[in-house]
């Protein structure tokens, strides 16, 4: 038996004694009395009675014990031109002084803080800040319009607000303020405080009252210790898509999410305390949580926060001069990145200027990896290239080619096989399990490991509807794919209506809410199209009311502008079409398969069920008219 089949194995058949060795890396201000809780099912909990501070076991430990002047943070920003970088013990130091200034402001363990702020060290440290005193930050990203921000101001009612001026973005300044303010004046629940970091690149006029400076705040406050919490008590709420506009608010525990993303370093990302370890992504995402933020740290690693883009700031080499410049030895980072470097370098000429015989491997996540883009990374880095499956819910990886445990071999397309502690299945329709190389609804078998959701914030009813009611004992992915003979994991597709455009998550359902609502649209569907670059992107197509009476292209920059202010400009909807009617079964169902299928210009079959054939001509004429499918 292979080590992998060994650790795995193991993983399942004694989860308790697996986890709770795991759980030794990890300091426990009170030992658990339960490793696993499965008394309430389908609710689990791990760890109970145990309590820990994340925040001391991501900074304070490794500074007591021999890494307080190892690098813990490297924030380069090309858009700046800034690099700075925070010790263990600096780090550590501007955390407990920010938790004082929360404290001072009111904060306390169980109090919910928003943090809308850029790719900057201060967006890291307002992140610990309340993990050292117990209150649950939500992180909320930065390309979202202030509408988004208002509905997660509502479910997570916090009491502070941390933000930024603004944003960087290649070629304009993001203004943030104006998008907290608009925010908080259409929310119902109004935060007391918002603490804002002035950038020199927009500084932004303040609330009297209720904003305050950063380093106002800062001023004269004492630092904060460390608050012991329980392990099942929330570290932090993550929103993301569903299928409605209500987006899931995400909860992590504390000490699950703990062991589990210490354990994945080693283990699935084969990195050694000590080394340098970077995940280009962006706070305000799960890969940002877990692996810029929580995981190296908890490991001892330094990581890195760029803000900036793969290409275009300033070109094509920006990934590899980080690698180079930094020592990083592991990168992760979503497909589309490297898409969008093979479009500008594709002969990779920026790759050879630089060092990169320290870089060990590339992961990619996020987003489905195609094959070629998995080919031309290795060839042209010459170091494993790990595509591994997770999502926002799980926290870590469900599949990966574990390199800290024995690395399989790669079949370009796959997320390679079930990281330990996930037993995963693929079930038909009527619950039984299929088969190698069938196709079906892609589950896990409960309990789920250590890390993953317990619940959604404010809404345990939704969490059992959207998750464990579809098959009982079976946490649903929503990701629809299959296995093959040697237990290889393929994701093919979503479920419901998520998309994922340049691995950002988005709900076509939401979108299809904003449409809905322009008084001249009576319908409208809106579904993923293949893109080279992005790997999705929405394609929105309207019916008209009766009588309407609108010229078409004005209505077309109408609805783009709607998406845009009401979801923000990463749902990067810029396809419009203008429809008679929308395809649908009998039954009343519309077809986004098959539209999506005929924009993609792949083999379809008229649905049996469909009320009227002759809609579809329709539907591609208008789709041409887009460009779709592309030749
Ligand atoms: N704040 C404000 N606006 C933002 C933003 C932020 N944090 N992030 C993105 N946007 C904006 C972009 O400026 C863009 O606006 P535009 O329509 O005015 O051009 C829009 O949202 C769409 O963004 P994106 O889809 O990211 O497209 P892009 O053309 O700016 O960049 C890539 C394309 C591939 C370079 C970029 O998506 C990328 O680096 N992806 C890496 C993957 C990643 O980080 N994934 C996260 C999960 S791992
Ligand atoms: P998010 O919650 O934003 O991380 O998005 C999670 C979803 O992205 C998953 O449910 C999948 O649909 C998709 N996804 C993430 N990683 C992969 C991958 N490696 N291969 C295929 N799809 C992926």
């Amino acid at each position: 038996m292979s080590r992998y089949d060994e650790i795995y194995r193991r993983s399942l058949e004694d989860p308790e004694g697996f986890w709770a060795e795991a759980a030794q890396a990890i300091d426990w201000t009170r030992p658990w009395e339960r490793v696993l809780d499965d008394r309430n099912k389908p609710f689990y909990r791990w760890f109970v009675g145990g309590e820990l501070n994340t925040c001391y076991n991501a900074l304070d430990r490794h500074v007591e014990r021999g890494r307080a002047d190892q690098k813990a943070l490297i924030y380069d920003s090309p858009v700046t031109g800034q690099q700075r970088s925070y010790t263990y013990r600096e780090l550590r130091d501007a955390v407990a002084h920010f938790a004082g200034a929360l404290r001072a402001q009111g904060v306390e363990k169980g109090d919910r803080v928003i943090i809308y702020m850029p790719m900057v060290p201060e967006a890291v440290i307002a992140m610990l800040a309340c993990a050292r005193i117990g209150a649950i930050h939500s992180v909320v990203f930065g390309g979202f319009a202030a509408n988004e921000l208002a509905t997660r101001i509502d479910d997570a009612r916090p009491k502070l607000i941390v933000s930024a001026s603004c944003g960087i973005e290649p070629g304009r300044i993001v203004e943030y303020k104006p998008m907290l303010d608009g925010a908080i004046a259409q929310a119902r629940h109004k935060p007391e405080r918002c603490i804002i970091l002035q950038r020199p690149q927009a500084e932004a006029p303040l609330v009297a009252g209720r904003d305050i400076e950063w380093n106002e705040a800062l001023a004269g406050v004492e630092p904060a210790e460390c608050v012991p919490v329980a392990a099942t008590d929330p570290l932090y709420i993550l929103y993301t898509s569903g299928t409605t506009g209500q987006p899931k608010g995400i909860v992590r525990d504390n000490g699950g999410h703990a062991v589990a993303l210490h354990w994945s370093m080693r283990h699935v990302y084969g990195v050694e305390p000590g080394e340098v370890y970077w995940a280009a992504s962006d706070v305000g995402w799960v890969v940002g949580h877990s692996y810029i933020v929580y995981g190296p740290l908890l490991h001892g690693n330094t990581t890195i926060v760029f803000e900036g883009k793969p290409v275009g700031t300033p070109d094509p080499g920006t990934f590899w001069r980080i690698i180079a410049e930094h020592g990083v030895r592991v990168m992760f980072t979503a497909p589309t990145a490297f898409r969008a470097i093979k479009k500008e370098d594709p002969e990779g000429e920026y790759i050879r200027r630089h060092d990169l015989s320290g870089f060990r491997a590339l992961f990619l996540a996020g987003e489905r990896c195609d094959p070629d883009t998995l080919e031309w990374a290795r060839r042209q880095l010459g170091v494993p290239v790990i595509d591994h499956w997770w999502q926002t819910e799980t926290g870590w990886a469900i599949a990966a080619n574990c390199l800290g445990i024995e690395p399989l071999p790669v079949k370009p397309g796959s997320p390679t096989r079930a990281v330990p502690g996930y037993d995963v299945r693929v079930l038909d329709d009527e619950g039984g399990e299929l088969g190698p190389n069938q196709i079906g609804a892609i589950v896990i078998r409960l309990p789920l490991p250590p890390g993953t959701l317990p619940t959604l914030w404010n809404a345990e009813q939704r969490f059992v509807d959207a998750y464990l009611s579809r098959y009982p004992g079976y946490y649903l992915t929503g990701d629809a794919g299959y296995k093959d003979e040697d237990d290889y994991l393929w994701i093919m597709s979503r479920i419901d209506d998520v998309i994922n455009v340049a691995g950002h998550r988005l709900s076509t359902g939401q979108m299809e809410e904003v449409l809905a609502s322009h008084p001249a649209v009576a319908e409208c569907a809106v579904f993923g199209v293949a893109d080279e670059l992005k790997g999705e992107l929405p394609l929105g197509l309207v019916v008209l009311k009766a009588g309407a009476e609108v010229e078409e292209e004005a209505l077309r920059q109408e609805l783009i502008r709607m998406v845009r202010e009401r979801i923000g400009p990463v749902a990067a909807f810029k396809l419009v079409g203008i429809v008679k009617r929308l395809p649908k079964t009998r039954s009343g169902k519309i077809l986004r398969g098959t539209m999506k299928k005929i924009a993609d210009g792949v083999p379809w079959k008229m649905p049996a069920t469909i009320d009227d054939p002759a809609i579809l001509d329709e539907i591609a004429e208008v789709l041409r008219g887009l460009g779709y499918p592309k030749s």
